[in-house]
């Protein structure tokens, strides 16, 4: 049995939708942990999936979950209450004696990281670490839905400067491809996974989705989003990662970075944005 969380599938990436879809199609038993039992829960009981309702946040609801549990996924949206729902459901698996957790984490998680939701990610890793549950860390880029969630009709409005900022891109489709991958893999696999699926500018991968790129001053973009995303967690986020990528513009980083693990585990090449 495993175990998938954000299995009804968010706005973010809908990673534990994709997982879910995955792993029943591929003839596993799944679990799927939904927050609400909707219409999307009823889809995942159609294909086949047992569903456990609750809120990752709160350890008696994710207890029960694990029963018989001997992999499992982790996600939780860029919103407040990461590192409770990390302890919680790192606790559970621990009680259950699961072997693997696979979890999604960001490209640059550290201690010293620019944003802070970077570095909760990083404290994210070190629970699921210590709790010896077989962790392993997807550091995923940018998901080519957050600039498709950022765009309006005809305009592409970030502050990243110049068009030829670079960006580190991912498919959130090839996060899941991954993740299922690791979850099905039966030997020991490494801990720390960077992904990155396509390495470009924000003026490429603006015309790439039929866009045109306007630089928007810091300022001005924070005062819009909160508007866009209703979340000031969500916004802090988003103002420092991207004044990251304006600061660093056309300078090359350790971590831009294509990785071939996205092919040899998610099992094809990266998507590219715009064609897929
Ligand atoms: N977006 C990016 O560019 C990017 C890049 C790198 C890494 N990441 C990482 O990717 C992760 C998010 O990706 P995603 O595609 O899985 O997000 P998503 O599509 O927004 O899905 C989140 C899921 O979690 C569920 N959920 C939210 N709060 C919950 C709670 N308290 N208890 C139980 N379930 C809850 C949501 O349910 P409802 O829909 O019912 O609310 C939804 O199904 C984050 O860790 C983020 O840091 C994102």
């Amino acid at each position: 049995m495993i175990l998938v969380t954000g299995a009804a599938g968010g706005s973010q990436g809908a990673t534990g939708r994709m997982v879910a879809e995955l792993l029943l199609d591929r003839g596993h038993q799944v679990r799927a942990f939904v927050r609400q039992d909707d219409h999307r829960a009823e889809e995942l009981r159609k294909r086949g999936a047992e569903v456990a309702v609750g809120d990752l946040r709160e350890i008696s609801q994710v207890i029960p979950a694990f029963e018989g549990v001997s992999r499992a996924y982790f996600t939780y949206p860029v919103t407040a209450g990461l590192l409770d729902a990390t302890a919680a459901f790192a606790a559970a698996a621990q009680r259950a004696g699961v072997e693997r957790v696979v979890e999604v984490s960001q490209l640059d998680a550290s201690p010293e990281a620019f944003t802070p939701r970077m570095r909760r990610h990083w404290l994210s890793e070190q629970v699921f670490d210590w709790a010896g549950v077989g962790a392993v860390h997807l550091r995923a880029a940018v998901f080519f839905e957050n600039l498709q969630v950022a765009a309006d009709e005809r305009e592409l409005g970030l502050p990243l400067g110049a068009p030829d900022t670079r960006i580190p891109l991912i498919a959130a489709e090839d996060v899941a491809r991954v993740a299922a991958g690791f979850l099905e893999e039966p030997g020991p696999v490494d801990p720390v996974v960077p992904l990155t699926g396509q390495m470009t500018t924000i003026g490429q991968a603006a015309a790439a989705l039929g866009l045109e790129y306007v630089d928007v001053a810091p300022e001005v973009w924070e005062e819009r989003a909160m508007e866009r995303y209703g979340d000031p967690y969500t916004v802090e986020h988003l103002t420092h990662l991207w004044g990251i990528f304006r600061f660093l513009g056309t300078t090359d980083h350790p971590l831009f970075r294509v990785t071939d693990v996205i092919e040899r585990v998610g099992g094809r090449p990266p998507l590219v944005i715009g064609q897929s």
